[in-house]
């Protein structure tokens, strides 16, 4: 692979992954049903969240600039078992990502085909529970497939299409911001928090799912120059540029159409509607659709190359992560990721799969927060592109606001993450402890492979799918 990306390039591939169904999506549901006006906060506080990881995870990536993933990091410095605990637990997350980005898709697909006159039948408008006669969720199935599909085929998204789909969606949220403020009516921001300070916080929980996307940049390392250095500054360019665009749109969605009445399903499209901008919605829907589909594309490939990762460091069955021999493709993980999450997107409210996606992901925070930590005393020496600041106050408010943030979540995600859990210790138990044994050493990056890599000697590109 060839060194090619700078910090531009990185911070756009890092907002790619960012900006996507959190803000399209459940910006307007979790203001409808929990937040209000406050949404604002909610998402104020999940981004503070985000930023203390973000810190800790800039760290690991100016260490380790290899095309890994925390799982590998974490194996290295708190042993193979916290190590596989994170690899299993993302593999859960960035299946439900793709999931809950489906569903997203699929709000503003319906709106488009709404405004050509088709109309789908009821019983594929959405998962049970989620509106009159609703049985499942057809787009979002077929969304899911259809990129599985397009993934086994060896279809890729270059560096540079990404970058000018990113631009698009970038387009359209400030086009949202600039055209949105004109109709702003202030009445609508009042009451600013009429579920109580506490509900801006439980949409917190569920908002946290914009907020994070830029650990997927760990995956360009190997093509960007300077890695060590650029891709730290590339996670918090990319959060802050979010950040400062998410908390603009909250004010002008909710300023735009009464917290009640928004739509949850394609939310910023139905408010424009709602204040007769029935062309302008049309046109957002359309971006909203190309820019997530980015979304859908990166973490459904990080899953794929995640498994091919844990077969390869014999904690998953080879079978798994087996390289299709023209295509050079894991298509058999990568239709796996599809299917569970066609049947994850079709059957579960959005909501449900986002809170699944967030427990996974702060769970990672905590571990990679505790790993940073961790190494700062085992390895003090050790050369790092960025240091994460305020060291441990930082990692350790990190560890809390994960923590704090995951008591949020409904009792049915947390049993969701207890049973994905039980089923990954028992694969462990059964298989991955004595098959890394006869695997390792050569797969994983270990502690001492950490001290050897220095600014000069890069390490060389580890075998990517
Ligand atoms: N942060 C990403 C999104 O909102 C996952 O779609």
């Amino acid at each position: 692979m060839v060194r090619t990306l700078g910090l531009t390039q990185l911070t756009m591939i890092g907002i790619g992954a960012i900006i996507g169904a959190g803000i399209f999506s459940l910006a307007a549901a979790v203001a409808r049903d929990v937040a209000g006006p406050a949404v604002l906060l909610s998402f104020l506080v999940a981004g503070a969240a985000s930023l203390c990881a973000a810190f800790a995870y800039a760290e690991f990536a100016g260490m380790v600039p290899k095309a890994g993933s925390s799982y590998t990091y974490c194996a290295a410095v708190l042993g193979e078992i916290v190590g596989w605990i994170v690899g299993w637990d993302l593999l859960l997350e960035y299946t439900a990502i793709v999931a809950v980005v489906a569903i997203g898709m699929s709000g503003y697909l319906g709106f488009l085909l709404e405004a050509v006159g088709i109309h789908l039948p009821a019983w594929a408008l959405g998962a049970p529970g989620t509106g009159a006669g609703h049985r499942v969720d057809l787009l979002a199935v077929a969304i899911c497939l259809a990129v599985a599909w397009l993934l086994t085929r060896g279809t890729r998204t270059s560096a540079r299409v990404e970058t000018v789909l990113t631009v698009v969606k970038i387009a359209i949220v400030l086009l949202v911001i600039v055209v949105g403020f004109t109709k702003v009516r202030t009445g609508n921001l009042h009451p600013f928090a009429p579920f109580g300070f506490g509900g801006a916080f439980t949409g917190a929980a569920t908002v946290f799912f914009a907020v994070f996307g830029y650990d997927a940049l760990s995956t360009a390392a190997e093509e960007s120059v300077e890695a060590r250095r650029k891709l730290p500054k590339a996670m918090m360019l990319s959060l802050a540029v979010s950040m400062v665009l998410y908390v603009l749109v909250c004010v002008v969605l909710t300023g735009m159409q009464r917290y009640s009445e928004l739509n949850p399903n394609s939310g910023i499209s139905s408010a424009f509607r709602s204040v007769g901008l029935s062309g302008l919605a049309n046109v957002i829907a359309v971006g909203a659709v190309i820019g997530i589909v980015t979304v859908t594309f990166s973490f459904m490939m990080g899953a794929a190359r995640l498994w091919y990762a844990l077969s390869r460091d014999g904690l998953m069955p080879a079978w798994f992560g087996a390289i299709h021999p023209r295509r050079k493709v894991p298509h058999r993980a990568t239709w796996l990721i599809g299917i569970v999450s066609a049947v994850l997107a079709g059957l579960l409210p959005i909501n449900a799969v986002a809170e699944l996606t967030n427990i996974g992901v702060l769970l990672a925070f905590v571990v990679v927060s505790a790993s940073v930590l961790v190494l700062r005393y085992r390895k003090p020496h050790l050369q790092r592109g960025f240091r994460c600041p305020g060291m441990p106050v930082v990692p350790v408010l990190g560890m809390a606001f994960s923590v704090w943030l995951m008591s949020f979540l409904q009792w049915e995600t947390w049993v969701r993450l207890g049973g994905w859990l039980v089923v990954g210790l028992a694969l462990y138990a059964g298989y991955g402890y004595r098959r890394t044994r006869t695997v390792m050493p050569g797969g994983s990056v270990d502690l001492d492979d950490l001290d050897r890599m220095s600014e000069s000697d890069d390490p060389a590109p580890a075998p990517t799918p």
